[in-house]
């Protein structure tokens, strides 16, 4: 008897025989990151293709994209100024070292990269990834503090339920219990605020919640519990995305700066997924009105067509380091592909592109079209508990299926790339964030087949 697992491998077949590639005939080699592995090898979804708002998958079939790739493909797919840029670099510079040597690309992206950050961040650390940013402005913090005679100042502070990527640092002020058990004690001196969920108060909030402002006196707590001249950063996404859309409630970010100015604490964001337009401004900072001392980003700073992320760094901070010797190094940091050629061609064509459509700013005029449909889903399942949108983000909560959390997250994930749409779930979460060039239409089609798929759960 055929199943569709046969249905799927022999597609997979036909479309490695396309590309004139013998199709694997185990899929085990490549361990899949965050993944069920051994569940999705019976039942692949394999994208093959995109191109603006779609992707198409190995069979063909078209499949609209809900979340931007992985919060990342703000500019959409296939650009073809991007991918033209792309092309352009790599037959003309392929790679070029940036430790002691140089080449222009870097220095264009960063003076452009300034133009839209909040001043004073106008400096700007390039690495290959979110995870790498988050590392790199923690690692920045403390020895910022170290380099003004601080060196007291080790401490960081995070957040419950943040997520900042998978390397020691990032998981050592995240907060997602599952990211942090497997791998040992993580680093010393790290604190954590409470987070800002509060279904039981906040429950279908259109926007910021109202109520949880509160929640920042946590800091004082943590600064107390410690000795504030002990603490060196608090980091925080000001929407955390990954974790399953924790939005702020009003004043909370603007609280967060004032205890970190009176104990002369940097404030760090993590714009990974809030940067680059995801909220209506080129980064939250600015639609929250707060300046953060450094900010991290990834993801949209190249629509994700090449692993590029960036540390906006406050002149304070970056002139701290300038200080020593002239032939001295100033920072022993960085990556073998820090500004790498191909990122910066497509940082720069991604830029342009965001510039010459508005896309920055987008979300803004979407916002209450996105919120309404997205609300409207309420009534579609008894099984929804909450739903939140901010921006072009959005999230619907499930309750968990008894003795099986994640459970209906994973059936709305699998029952939609069925019907022809990519959501992301954390959990029982469903979480959206499309392509900023989203149109009305795509938005009417998401939250068509998204109802359809929370009725019959
Ligand atoms: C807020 C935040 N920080 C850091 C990261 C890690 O980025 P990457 O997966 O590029 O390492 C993510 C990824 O989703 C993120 O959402």
């Amino acid at each position: 008897m055929s199943t569709d697992a046969d249905a799927s491998r022999a597609a997979l077949a036909d479309h490695y025989a396309s590309q004139n590639l013998a199709a694997p005939p185990a899929m085990d080699a490549f361990w899949m990151p965050f993944t069920a592995n051994r569940q999705f090898r019976h039942s692949p979804r394999l994208l093959a293709s995109a191109e603006g708002m779609y992707y198409r998958d190995v069979e063909g079939r078209q499949i609209l994209d809900g979340t931007a790739g992985l919060w990342c493909c703000n500019a959409g797919h296939a650009r073809p100024r991007i991918v033209e840029a792309i092309a352009r670099q790599a037959a003309t510079l392929d790679f070029a070292p940036h430790f002691q040597m140089g080449s222009p690309l870097p220095f264009v992206v960063a003076e452009r990269l300034k133009e839209i950050a909040p001043r004073p961040l106008d400096h700007v650390f390039f690495t290959n990834s979110g995870s790498e940013s988050v590392d790199t402005a923690l690692k920045i913090a403390i020895a910022w503090h170290r380099a003004r005679g601080e060196g007291q100042r080790t401490k960081l502070v995070g957040r419950e339920k943040a997520y900042h990527g998978v390397g020691f640092g990032g998981i050592s002020v995240g907060g997602l219990p599952n990211n942090r058990k497997w791998f040992g004690p993580g680093l010393p001196g790290v604190d954590h605020l409470r987070h800002t969920l509060d279904i039981g108060r906040n429950a279908f909030s259109r926007g910021l919640p109202a109520h949880g402002v509160e929640l920042a006196e946590d800091l004082e707590r943590i600064v107390q519990l410690h000795d504030p001249s002990t603490i060196a950063a608090v980091i925080v996404e000001p929407i955390s995305g990954s974790a399953g859309v924790i939005l702020p409630p009003p004043g909370y970010l603007q609280r967060l700066r004032e205890i970190c100015d009176k104990y002369g604490i940097l404030l760090v964001f993590d714009e990974v997924i809030t940067g680059f337009g995801r909220v209506g401004a080129p980064f939250a900072a600015q639609r929250f009105g707060v300046t953060p001392d450094m900010m991290t980003v990834a993801k949209g700073l190249t629509s994700g067509c090449v692993p590029m992320g960036a540390v906006f760094v406050s002149e304070r901070i970056h002139e701290a380091f300038m200080q020593g010797p002239e032939g001295a190094i100033d920072l022993f940091h960085g990556y073998t592909y820090s500004g790498h050629p191909l990122a910066c061609a497509a940082a720069l064509a991604t830029l342009d592109t965001y510039a010459e459509e508005g896309l920055l700013t987008r979300a803004l005029e979407l916002e209450d079209y996105w919120a309404d449909g997205l609300h409207a889903l309420r009534g579609s399942s008894p099984h929804i508990i909450d739903i939140r949108n901010y921006g072009l983000i959005g999230a619907i909560e499930l309750a968990p299926q008894d003795g099986a959390p994640g459970a209906r997250g994973y059936q709305v994930l699998e029952r939609a790339f069925r019907k022809g749409l990519l959501v992301r779930t954390t959990g029982d979460i469903v979480a959206l964030s499309p392509p900023l060039i989203v149109e009305r239409r795509h938005i009417d089609d998401i939250f068509s087949m998204l109802g359809e798929i929370l009725s019959s759960l």
